[in-house]
């Protein structure tokens, strides 16, 4: 694999043995809030307070998790190979802090905040930028209230035009920790495949898509991802 243009797709499931809950193994609910009302544009218009602490949350716990086996593998991965491309589904920053470079995170970030007037991202993990009143940027004259920088459903996922350039340059298309359940990134395997990559998932248990897969790892990213990667290293080409 070594000389061949590799992308990794990770998804909630990478994080969840460091102990971030993922999205769907709990009865539809996240955290105990229903998706519609803290993860969509409307639950944000109806109740900013609600979306907000419940953000302010999913921040805070950013301090209390550290990065597992399998985000350090990624990262020997990408320094292993020629070509690589990592983009995550997830807004934590576990794959940085274990070492990946230049993620690409197409459903927003946690450690940034976006102006609802300019729409500019700023970093903003002080202490201060940490409680449940809502924060103002630092780019308007007239300070203006800040969102958490996440994409919705509903919106539209970052650098997409990136990524899929990425997906169809390359030999092989790994998902990690992924159910499969949300566009486009679930349609980003049959994306690869059509253009002749070898598609490659590691995941807990079967997910939608199964069937785009070439080789399929059924079990835990943490446990698995250290030796498939080790493997991946040592083939031939
Ligand atoms: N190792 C590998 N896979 C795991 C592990 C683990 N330790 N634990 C759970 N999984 C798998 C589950 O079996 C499931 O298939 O990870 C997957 C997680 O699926 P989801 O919770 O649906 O997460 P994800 O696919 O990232 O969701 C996509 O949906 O809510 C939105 O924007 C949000 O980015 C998120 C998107």
């Amino acid at each position: 694999m070594k000389q061949q243009r590799v992308v990794v797709l990770t998804g909630a499931g990478i994080s969840a043995e460091s102990g971030i809950r993922t999205f769907r193994d709990n009865d539809g609910l996240w955290e105990n809030h229903r998706v519609e009302d803290v993860a969509t544009p409307q639950g944000w218009a109806a109740d900013p307070g609600l979306v907000w602490r419940f953000y302010q949350g999913r921040r805070r716990q950013l301090h209390e998790v550290a990065p597992n086996p399998a985000h350090l593998a990624l990262a020997e991965l990408q320094q292993g190979v020629e070509d690589f491309v990592l983009v995550t589904q997830n807004v934590d920053d576990l794959h940085e802090r274990g070492g990946s470079e230049d993620v690409v995170h197409m459903h927003g970030r946690l450690e940034t905040l976006r102006c609802e007037g300019s729409g500019r991202s700023e970093h903003r993990m002080e202490a201060s930028d940490m409680g449940d009143e809502f924060l103002t940027c630092s780019c308007c004259m007239e300070p203006q209230r800040l969102r958490p920088d996440i994409v919705w459903f509903g919106e539209m996922p970052m650098q997409l035009e990136r990524i899929y350039e990425a997906v169809e340059d390359c030999d092989v298309f790994i998902v990690v920790g992924s159910s499969g359940h949300v566009y486009p990134a679930a349609g980003l395997v049959l994306l690869a495949r059509k253009c002749g990559a070898r598609t490659v998932l590691v995941n807990a248990d079967a997910p939608q898509n199964l069937d785009a897969f070439d080789e399929v790892h059924l079990g835990k990213a943490g446990e698995l991802l250290p030796g498939l990667v080790s493997g991946w290293l040592s083939e031939g080409a």
